[in-house]
């Protein structure tokens, strides 16, 4: 059980989509000319990010998706990373671009795209919606970044707390309540 919280609204619906057009401007520059783009989404968090980039995407592609745990149905990461569900194609010799949800510890990306680079794709970047470097505990740098936030535990647009919230259209930042409906958290 989740105790008592409510959702401020942080980066609105309208603001990811046009952060998103242009990243996809981006990646489309960089992948011109490619005769196949991997786009390989982390489950479960990049469901919806991945779902809106791929649409803006002016590049032959292809959809596979990786599940990693770093974390349980809590707000902490157990930095031990774990592949629950691996990509159903072999990647060697192919344009790959990861897409994430956060990069908060880097455990998570750090891991997988060495994984990824060990199959030896021809090119392998990464993206991320949301980047919260003041909480990086390994060196890593996501390739493009849609928004830095500071360290506040956040959901919507496919992000989590304990399972909920995924389908909220903007991206909120979470505040416990006591049970007056009081925030306890700034
Ligand atoms: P990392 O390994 O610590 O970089 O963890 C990355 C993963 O932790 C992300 O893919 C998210 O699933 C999860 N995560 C990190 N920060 C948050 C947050 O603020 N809200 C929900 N999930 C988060
Ligand atoms: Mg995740």
């Amino acid at each position: 059980m989740t105790p008592p919280y409510i959702i401020e609204e942080m980066i609105t619906a309208k603001a990811i989509a046009d952060r998103t057009e242009t990243l996809c401007s981006t990646v489309t520059a960089e992948f011109c000319g490619t005769e196949k783009l991997v786009v390989v989404g982390l489950l479960r968090g990049s469901f919806v990010f991945i779902a809106d980039l791929v649409r803006k995407l002016d590049l032959p592609i292809e959809v596979d998706f990786l599940e990693a745990s770093s974390y349980g149905d809590g707000m902490n990461s157990s930095r031990e990373v774990r592949i629950l569900k691996d990509l159903r194609n072999a990647i060697e010799g192919c344009d790959v671009l990861v897409v994430e949800d956060i990069v908060d510890t880097g455990h998570t990306l750090k891991h997988v795209t060495g994984l990824l680079r060990s199959r030896q794709p021809a090119r392998l970047k990464s993206i991320a919606l949301l980047d919260k470097p003041s909480r990086r505990e390994v060196d890593f740098c996501a390739d493009w970044i849609g928004f830095e936030i500071p360290d506040e535990f956040v959901v919507g647009y496919g992000i989590d707390f304990a399972q909920r919230n995924r389908n909220l259209p903007f991206i909120g930042k979470v505040r416990f309540t006591d049970a007056t409906g009081k925030t306890l958290n700034n």
